[in-house]
């Protein structure tokens, strides 16, 4: 059996008004570079942000590491790194610094942050920036140095919301490798995205959420399967036909009363 170093359970989120997660399920395993896909709104930050510890959820339960993140909200961070949606890093920090600092927090000895330091450094050939202040690097660099941030303490599980957004296609490779000699390691990757190619090209396995419910989970194999698309399908098709058919039941019975009275008012056809 393999180690689960995730486990959410009937997970229920709502913001004022807008009920993000329904009870969402989702299993994480070590070793694998993990997809979490959706359509925009499908509720994948606030999945990432109440694992991470920076949203309360309203009801269910989270396991990392096996922690009940709940019951212990603080021990299991120093298994987590995080790289959040949109980075934001101190302007008037140099890059150094900022990894530097962020080695420090996390009570990382110096002899090993100068280490990972160059390495992450060296892999995103940012040599010449080392000393630049923050403020003058591009969105791509910004976003590398979030991971290599996010990767200074050698956490077990790495954590990124849309991480290949903003970063060229070299840079994105770079990133690819870091992940792939992570797994080798037996680390754990748990990404969020909706660029389906990327996932259907990294990831070991995927669940799909729509409406902050789990629709469908598995390896590309298990997906083609539940969705009876066929043997060839990509996962783009896969995942049309698994929010596709989602999305009826979501629909509250009040609301589709109101939706059959207007379309009987004004008809549907043209
Ligand atoms: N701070 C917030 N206040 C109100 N509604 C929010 C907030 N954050 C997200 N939502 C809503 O919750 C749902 C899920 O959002 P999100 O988790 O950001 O989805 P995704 O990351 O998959 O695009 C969406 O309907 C979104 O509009
Ligand atoms: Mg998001």
């Amino acid at each position: 059996m393999m180690d689960r170093v995730i486990e959410l359970l009937d997970v229920w989120k709502a913001y004022d008004g807008v009920q993000a997660l329904r009870g969402l399920n989702l299993e994480v395993y070590k070793g694998e570079i993990f997809g979490l896909l959706g359509p925009n709104g499908a509720g994948k930050t606030t999945t990432i942000k109440i694992i991470v510890g920076l949203l309360k959820m309203d009801r269910g339960s989270v396991r990392v590491n096996n922690f009940d993140i709940f019951e212990e909200p603080y021990g299991y961070k120093k298994f987590i790194g995080y790289v959040p949606e949109s980075v934001s890093l101190p302007d008037y920090l140099t890059l150094e610094e900022f990894l530097i600092y962020s080695g420090k927090i996390r009570g990382v000895p110096n002899e090993q942050i100068r280490e990972r330091m160059n390495h992450y450094i060296n892999l995103f050939e940012l040599t010449d920036k080392r000393r630049a202040l923050i403020l003058s690097l591009s969105r791509g660099m910004r976003q590398k140095i979030a991971i290599a941030a996010a990767l200074i303490h050698d956490p077990d599980i790495l954590i990124l919301d849309e991480p290949f957004i903003g970063i060229d296609p070299a840079g994105q490779h770079m990133i690819k490798e870091i992940f792939n000699e992570r797994v080798k390691d037996g680390k754990t990757i748990f990404i969020s995205t909706h660029m389906l190619d990327t996932a259907e090209r990294l990831c070991n396995r995927v669940a799909i959420i729509h409406n902050g419910q789990n629709v469908a989970s598995g390896d590309l194999k298990n997906l083609q399967q539940l969705s009876e698309v066929g043997e060839n399908a990509t996962l783009e098709e896969v995942f049309l036909k698994l929010t596709e058919e989602a999305k009826e039941p979501i629909i509250e019975e009040t609301a589709e009363r109101k939706r059959r009275g207007f379309l009987g008012l004004i008809g549907r056809k043209i």
